[in-house]
């Protein structure tokens, strides 16, 4: 059977969860694409950390990306995150026409449509579902399956850790430090929570959301951001008084001449299918001109969810690469300045 060998940047929550993918799921994955997807290379900071893990006893651990790049795989997955040396990596790779998948919503956000072209110009694919809400479906169906649509908003809850934190506040009347401090302990904030409570990670993923929704050039620098960190149980009491629950929403709003991009707490009523969303979940509400609402749904974070986004875009590569196809997977392709307000 003809093989497919795979390099993995970064072997933690997610590169693990993509290891236990392919394992546990091999057989499903290899009847669809009559081909093995083999792990060949893994590239960490600290080798000596992975070295009795059973699941990578037959893989090449390194923390040189010479060694990756020399065993020319025919995909690499890069989920270690940050921008440097994340980016060196990804434009390396896409250089030596390697097809690249990648988590990493940092990077997507600041540089999405200059790795696009990039891996335009290579003639290999760029993909990153797994870099917005986990789990949840949302970069190929904005893209591709609500394409007829002139997209009118999207009103995302697209960070896990505020999420979970409004909820525990709203549903057991915890304080604010209290529930970022369980929120941290179950590990839905990122090293740095400020990126989270500070609202940046969702502006982040609203960047790459409304990049592709209104094919549009919109980066993390023009969204609007207003974080949880001041929100009180006062603030949460008086909104259930008024049959409201409190969110952490990202907005992006078509406009007469632009679209407004923000992320800010808001007051949502609790009839709404926002509201319902809880915990750590991830919720995207798009409204385009001919399907009317659409609400995606699921988990926005974790091991195997997020792995299940990266595989996703890992199987679609493999059947471009099976078909010998040349076309970039996705998406941010289209740099178009579409003016946006600061304000809704
Ligand atoms: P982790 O911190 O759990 O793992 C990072 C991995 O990358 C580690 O194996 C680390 O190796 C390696 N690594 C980091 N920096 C370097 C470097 N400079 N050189 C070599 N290896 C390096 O991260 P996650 O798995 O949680 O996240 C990975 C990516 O996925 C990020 O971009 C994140 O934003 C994204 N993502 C994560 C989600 C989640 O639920 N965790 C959800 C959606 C997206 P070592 O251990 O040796 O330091
Ligand atoms: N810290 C992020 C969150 C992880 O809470 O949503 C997933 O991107």
């Amino acid at each position: 059977m003809r093989e497919i060998n795979i390099a993995l940047l970064g072997f933690g929550t997610v590169g693990r969860g993509v290891a236990e993918v392919i394992r546990r799921n091999s057989k499903i994955i290899e009847d669809q694409i009559d081909c093995k997807l083999r792990i060949t290379h893994v590239l960490v900071r600290n080798t000596e950390k992975y070295r009795d893990l059973d699941i990578l006893k037959d893989v090449v651990v390194t923390d040189d990306f010479n060694c990756v790049i020399d065993a020319a795989p025919e995909i690499i997955i890069e989920v270690m995150g940050g921008i440097h040396p994340a980016k060196e990596y990804i434009f390396e790779a896409l250089n030596h026409r390697i097809n690249v998948v990648s988590a990493n919503k940092d990077l997507v956000a600041l540089f999405g449509p200059e790795i696009m072209h990039t891996a335009t110009e290579n003639k290999v694919n760029f993909s990153c579902e797994a870099s917005v809400a986990g789990g949840i479906p949302i970069l190929k169906p904005l893209h591709d399956s609500l394409a007829a649509n002139q997209i009118e908003s999207i009103i995302g809850i697209v960070n896990g850790t505020t999420n979970f934190i409004l909820s525990d506040m709203d549903d057991s009347g915890v304080s604010y430090s209290d529930a970022l401090r369980v929120a941290q302990k179950k590990g839905y904030a990122e090293a740095d929570p400020t990126n989270d409570v500070c609202g940046y990670d969702a502006a982040r993923k609203l960047a790459i959301l409304a990049s592709i929704g209104f094919r549009a050039n919109v980066t993390f620098d023009d969204v609007l951001v207003e974080g949880i960190e001041k929100i009180s149980q006062k603030d949460i009491q008086y909104a259930s008084e008024m049959n409201y629950t409190i969110k952490l929403l990202a907005v992006a709003m078509r406009q007469e001449n632009g679209i407004a991009l923000n992320v800010y707490p808001a007051f949502v009523p609790r009839s709404h299918p926002l509201a319902s969303v809880k915990g750590s979940y991830n919720a995207i509400y798009v409204t385009g001109n001919i399907v009317e609402d659409v609400m995606f749904y699921g988990r926005g974070a974790g091991s195997l969810p997020t792995a299940s986004a990266v595989m996703g875009d890992v199987i679609s590569t493999a059947k471009h690469i099976l078909n010998h196809s040349t076309g970039t997977e996705m998406m941010l392709t289209e740099t178009k300045r579409i003016p946006f307000y600061s304000s809704l």
